[in-house]
């Protein structure tokens, strides 16, 4: 299965100077975490880094002090995340017909959650990773007045990876452009065009570090799996 991982933000919110793929997390780049569970996913077998060029010198460094065994190409970075993934897709090798997307941010993802998204794949056209929501959610008025509640039970926080089959979803990016939607993963371009998409049992701590704080959390989480492996 071949991955992309679209890794070419700035991390704004993260406040850091430079993208914060690069910033370190128990010795290891951000960047280095996602990719090690990509390497020990037996199903992966070919890795694509969306990225901007002024980090290039920067991941190479890193892809190889992993000395990974798998083939990882790095391919240029669009203005969104949207046009991020839109470049990955037109750098597929011909040869993938299905793809999944994983966000470099999300480095604490699992090799068996890459495992049994992979395998998924292969029987459906759309998928994501997603947990049941375990707050009450709110539709909230610009006003601050309180909507809706809808029922939590349909709730599902979205994660990656995300997989598709590959000709679909490059047919959904290229309506995307000509509607100009804007959106902030794939599987809403998919449910836009009307195809199906399924739920794949995510990982609670597979979190997108976007803040300061999940970066503590993230510290964590990897010190609690380096000791009890
Ligand atoms: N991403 C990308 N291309 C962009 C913007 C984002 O490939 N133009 C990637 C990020 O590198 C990240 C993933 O999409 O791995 C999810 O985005 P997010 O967590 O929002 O990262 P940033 O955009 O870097 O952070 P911020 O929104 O805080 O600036
Ligand atoms: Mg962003």
């Amino acid at each position: 299965m071949h991955l992309l991982i679209p890794s070419a933000g700035s991390g704004k919110r993260m406040g850091s100077h430079r993208n914060k793929l690069l910033l370190m997390v128990q010795s290891h780049p951000i960047i280095a975490w996602t990719l090690l569970a990509a390497e020990a996913a037996e199903k992966i077998e070919w890795m694509g880094i969306i990225s901007q060029p002024n980090d290039w010198q920067d991941f190479k460094t890193i892809i190889a002090n992993l000395k990974l065994t798998k083939p990882v190409e790095l391919i240029q970075g669009g203005t969104t995340r949207q046009e991020s993934v839109h470049n990955g897709l037109l750098a597929l090798p011909s040869s993938a017909k299905q793809v999944l997307i994983h966000d470099g941010a999300r480095c604490l993802a699992t090799p068996d959650l890459f495992n049994r998204c992979a395998e998924a794949i292969r029987h459906c056209p759309g998928l994501i990773a997603a947990v049941p929501v375990k707050d009450t959610i709110k539709v909230v008025a610009t006003n601050g007045i309180i909507q809706s509640t809808p029922n939590r039970e349909q709730l599902w926080a979205a994660q990656t990876p995300q997989g598709f089959d590959v000709n679909l979803l490059k047919q959904c990016h290229a309506e995307g452009v000509r509607q100009g939607w804007e959106v902030t993963d794939d599987a809403a371009l998919f449910e836009k065009c009307g195809m199906e998409v399924r739920i794949v049992q995510g990982e609670e701590t597979n979190l997108k570090l976007t803040t300061p704080q999940d970066l503590a959390i993230a510290e964590f989480i990897l010190k609690t799996r380096q000791q009890e492996s």
